[in-house]
C-alpha cells in the first residue's frame, strides 16, 4: 500500500523564508499567540486512562488559563477551569490525583461535587442570598477523540470538532485501538530555553534527521517523509530498517520489537507523526502511541509536556521494544532541544536574515501559514512598535 495518506505537490516557487526573527522575541506577539492561538485552539490534556475512575483528576495550565478534568461519578469526563467561583484559588494544586467524593477548595473549602456543580460554600449563612447554582466550575469545550481528551479554553473557536479536524488520519490511526491504552510512566514536563515556535519549527521537518538524529538516521534513515498541514494536520513517516544497527537502542530495538498482529502490513513497521496546529503531535510506533505538546511560559522559554501509552496485554517484548523506543525519542529530543536553542538564539543577532527552507522543509512554510493566517501581522518583516501590535493585527485581520 502507498503509505502516503495525502499527496502534496509542493510548489514549484514558494516563499523559503520563515516568520521574522522578531516574531520570536516580542512580548506583544506572545500575546496576541495567546489569544489567537493558544486560548481558542484544541489543546490535549492527557488520554482517559490518565483518571480512570471516578474522582481522578489531571490539570493543565496553559497560557495563564488553568484546566481541571475530572471523571464524574457516572464515568463521564469533564473539564473545567481549574478556578473557584468563590475567589479564584485552584480547586485543585496537583497536576493529576484522585478525589473521594467532592472537589474541596483549599481556601475556604466550597465543595463542588465532581460534576462541577457546587455542592455548598463553607459556612453557607454567611451568604444570605447564594443561588448555587449560578456558582458551578466554569465549564470547557471538551472532546474525546480515540482516548485522547482535548479541551478549548474558549467555546468555539476557529477550528472544527476534533473528531472533524482528525477525519483524514482516523482511518490509519483506528488501527492503533489508542482509547484501549494505558499510561507506561505518566505525563513528564520539561522546560526549555526557547520561544516555543523553534520548538515546533525543529519539529515539523525531517530534512535535520540524516545529519542530527543519527539514532533515527541508523533507524529508519531514507524512507521518512512528511506531508505538511493541510486544514491544521501534517502527517509524517517513515519504516524501520528490520537491519538497521549501527546504534545499541536501534540494533536491540529492531531485534526484539515482535509483529504487530493489530496493524496492517504498511504499519507494522512504521513510525507515524502525526501533528496537530497549533502546537501537538500525536505519534505511534507499533508497541506504543503518545502526544507531546508545547506552551509558551514568556516568548523565551517553552514548557514541553507529553505522555506515552501501551497496550494494556503487552508482551514481554513489547515492553522492551517500548522502553527502547522511548530510549531512541529521549536522545531524539535532546539533540532537537539543541537545535532549536541555536536556530532560537540567532533571531537576537544582528546577522539574522531569516530562514532559506527546502522543499523537506516545507511543513515548516505551511505551519507558519497557518499562524500567518491567525496573526497577519507575522507578515511584516519589520517588527512593528509592541505598543501598535494589537491594534495593527486586528486591522489586518479585518482586512483579509
Ligand atoms: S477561593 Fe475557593 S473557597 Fe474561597
Ligand atoms: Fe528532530
Amino acid at each position: 500500500m502507498n503509505p502516503h495518506l495525502r499527496d502534496v505537490a509542493i510548489p514549484n516557487d514558494w516563499d523559503r523564508r520563515g516568520l521574522p526573527g522578531w516574531s520570536y522575541h516580542s512580548d506583544a506577539l506572545l500575546e496576541l499567540e495567546k489569544e489567537h492561538v493558544f486560548r481558542n485552539h484544541w489543546q490535549i490534556v492527557g488520554h482517559v486512562c490518565d483518571i480512570p475512575n471516578a474522582g481522578d483528576y489531571l490539570t493543565m495550565d496553559v497560557v495563564g488559563e488553568r484546566a481541571l478534568i475530572v471523571r464524574g461519578k457516572d464515568g463521564v469526563v469533564r473539564g473545567f477551569n481549574n478556578m473557584c467561583r468563590h475567589r479564584g484559588s485552584r480547586v485543585v494544586a496537583d497536576s493529576q490525583g484522585h478525589c473521594k467524593n467532592a472537589l474541596v477548595c483549599p481556601f475556604h473549602g466550597w465543595v463542588y461535587n465532581l460534576d462541577g456543580t457546587l455542592r455548598g460554600a463553607a459556612r453557607p449563612r454567611s451568604f444570605p442570598d447564594l443561588d448555587k447554582t449560578e456558582f458551578g466550575l466554569m465549564p470547557l469545550d471538551l472532546e474525546v477523540w480515540m482516548g485522547f481528551i482535548f479541551i478549548r479554553f474558549r467555546n468555539g473557536g476557529p477550528q472544527p470538532p476534533v473528531a472533524e479536524l482528525m477525519k483524514p488520519i482516523e482511518p490509519e490511526f483506528a488501527h492503533y485501538e489508542a482509547a484501549d491504552m494505558v499510561p507506561s510512566w505518566g505525563i513528564w514536563n520539561q522546560k526549555t530555553p526557547v520561544n516555543w515556535k523553534s520548538v515546533r519549527d525543529v519539529d515539523n521537518e525531517g530534512y535535520h534527521v540524516a545529519m542530527a538524529h543519527p539514532a533515527l538516521q541508523d533507524l529508519y534513515g531514507a524512507t521518512y517523509f512528511d506531508e505538511p498541514f493541510i486544514n491544521g494536520v501534517s502527517r509524517s513517516f517513515a519504516t524501520y530498517n528490520p537491519h538497521a544497527g549501527r546504534r545499541w537502542s536501534v540494533k536491540n530495538y529492531v531485534k526484539i520489537a515482535p509483529e504487530p498482529t493489530r496493524l496492517p502490513d504498511y504499519l507494522k513497521k512504521a513510525w507515524v507523526y502525526y501533528g496537530i496546529f497549533p502546537n501537538a503531535v500525536i505519534s505511534v510506533m507499533p508497541e506504543s502511541v503518545q502526544f507531546y505538546q508545547e506552551f509558551p511560559l514568556s516568548t523565551g522559554e517553552t514548557l514541553l509536556r507529553g505522555a506515552i501509552y501501551r497496550y494494556r496485554d503487552e508482551s514481554r517484548e513489547q515492553a522492551a521494544a517500548r522502553y527502547l523506543s522511548f530510549r531512541i525519542d529521549r536522545d531524539t529530543m535532546s539533540e532537537d532541544v539543541q537545535l532549536s536553542v541555536w536556530s532560537n538564539e540567532s533571531m537576537l543577532s544582528e546577522a539574522f536574515e531569516g530562514f532559506y527552507l527546502s522543499d523537506l522543509e516545507y511543513g515548516v512554510r505551511t505551519h507558519h501559514d497557518h499562524l500567518r493566517k491567525m496573526l497577519p501581522v507575522l507578515g511584516l518583516e519589520t517588527a512593528p512598535e509592541e505598543k501598535d501590535m494589537w491594534n495593527l493585527n486586528d486591522a489586518l485581520r479585518s482586512r483579509s
